[in-house]
């Protein structure tokens, strides 16, 4: 290690980045971090290279239950001191544990059947792969707004122009429909449908929840039309937005539930596919059919078990800061009217909607030089994601209030537009139905 990186680990930890990876990625993260780089975590906060801590409500929905949870880092480590990987050939307690762990946490009537992946976009893939295989259908149809990760199998379902752009031919077969009740009957005419998949609060598309009736509608058409209804949950569920899962909890009885992002306690990378008997029916006639060497990864697998109970006993905190969160927000929203054209979501997960993309952007570096990190929307660049952790203390969630509060009031007059329509959500979390504003 040269000198000088003992002494600006933050300039040659961005110069590298600059150098290997993209030199528009270097940009951002030194922009993000005032030039500093993230170095320790612990809860709520992210400790930087600069000696600053930032609140973490964001880290794109993984650090639900905050930066090295106790329990999770414990599960992680005994494991790492056992089993790190598999032999594959063998049996693991640990992935039979976390398969147990899963159905119990669901449905455990109906969802009784799982695959393990590592990302996201794993989960989407090995769950549309699976409704082709049992239906012997190919046609797909996803909602317009959705993401399921860009993966070439899991963009096809992915609504963003900006992401799908010059790649075709994707996937082929997948529909889109708009989030819209009447579009729901025509969009089963022609082909049969295999699956419909779809978000219940959409994430990266802005945060918009989708109304229950059109979940309703469309889960009702996939039933009448044989297909299958995959809810991905990757973001949403394991009471990022209250309820354990949002489907369910709207009333939808899913195929498969599809999990990742917190799953893995924010300490390792795993995700799920939780299906019923008849999706899942051809794995369990060829369990070869869909593999990946790192599926049911041990210390993947070990978090996951930590992180399941973790979240069930914060869920009433999650209840609280859900409810703190919303009338902060609500009184930042008619506070700052003409910069926030609107605030929506569901729990721990809030959009915030501003004037235009360049007045979010600004937020966002004021809300770095200010020490809150929030994720931004992937499809929707006026829109900053709240995602804040169940183990955040109230002092911290009034905190982030006060850090986003500061940085509205310090962007530029030009980001201002005369205040319109009301700008404050509707309505807290759980039960029903999602707050919409
Ligand atoms: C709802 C949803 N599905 C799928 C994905 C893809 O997950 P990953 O990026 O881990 O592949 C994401 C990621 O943001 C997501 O929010």
């Amino acid at each position: 290690m040269s000198a000088t990186t003992r002494q600006d680990p933050a300039r040659d930890t961005l110069d590298a980045l600059r150098r290997r990876f993209s030199p528009p990625l270097a940009l951002v993260y030194g922009m993000n971090g005032s030039g500093a780089i993230e170095m320790t975590g612990e809860g709520a906060r992210v400790r930087l290279s600069d000696g600053r801590t930032a609140l973490d409500f964001g880290s794109y929905a993984v650090t639900l239950l905050g930066q090295r949870h106790p329990g999770v880092v414990a599960a992680v480590r005994r494991e790492l001191d056992a089993l790190p990987v598999s032999t594959r050939v063998l049996g693991n307690g640990t992935t039979a544990a976390l398969g147990e762990a899963l159905a119990a946490y669901a449905d455990p009537e109906r969802l009784t059947r799982v695959w393990l992946g590592l990302n996201g976009c794993d989960a989407v893939e090995a769950a549309l792969k699976l409704a082709r295989l049992a239906t012997g259908r190919t046609r797909v149809l996803a909602v317009e707004g959705g993401y399921h990760g860009k993966s070439l199998g899991a963009l096809a379902a992915t609504w963003s122009t900006r992401y799908r752009g010059s790649l075709g031919p994707l996937l082929g077969g997948v529909d889109h429909l708009a989030p819209d009740v009447a579009a729901v009957p025509g969009a089963f005419a022609g082909e049969e449908v295999a699956a419909v998949i779809v978000e219940p609060v959409q994430g990266e598309g802005g945060v918009r929840p989708l109304e229950p009736a059109f979940l309703r509608a469309l889960a009702r058409a996939a039933r009448e039309h044989g297909a299958f209804l995959i809810a991905d949950e990757i973001q949403t569920g394991l009471r990022r937005c209250g309820p354990r899962l949002v489907s369910t909890d709207a009333g939808l009885r899913p195929d498969a539930v599809l999990l990742g992002k917190a799953l893995g306690g924010g300490v390792q990378p795993l995700s799920a596919v939780l299906a019923t008997e008849e999706l899942y029916a051809p794995l369990t006639a060829d369990p070869f059919v869909h593999t990946t060497t790192f599926s049911g990864h041990p210390l993947g697998a070990a978090a996951g078990v930590a992180a399941l109970a973790a979240v069930e006993e914060l869920a009433a905190r999650g209840e609280r800061l859900s409810a703190l969160l919303f009338s902060g927000l609500a009184r930042l929203a008619r506070r700052h009217s003409g910069l926030i054209a609107g605030v929506r979501g569901r729990g721990l997960m809030w959009g915030v909607e501003f004037s235009g993309a360049a007045a979010a952007g600004d937020v966002l570096l004021e809300l770095g030089r200010r020490g809150l990190v929030v994720s931004p929307c992937l499809g929707r660049p006026e829109v900053l994601r709240l995602l804040p952790p169940l183990v955040a203390t109230d002092e911290e969630a009034e905190e982030a209030l006060a850090v986003l509060d500061g940085a509205c009031a310090a962007v530029p007059e030009e980001f201002r537009r005369a205040p319109a329509a009301p700008a404050a959500p509707a309505a807290p979390t759980a039960p029903a139905p999602p707050a919409v504003s």
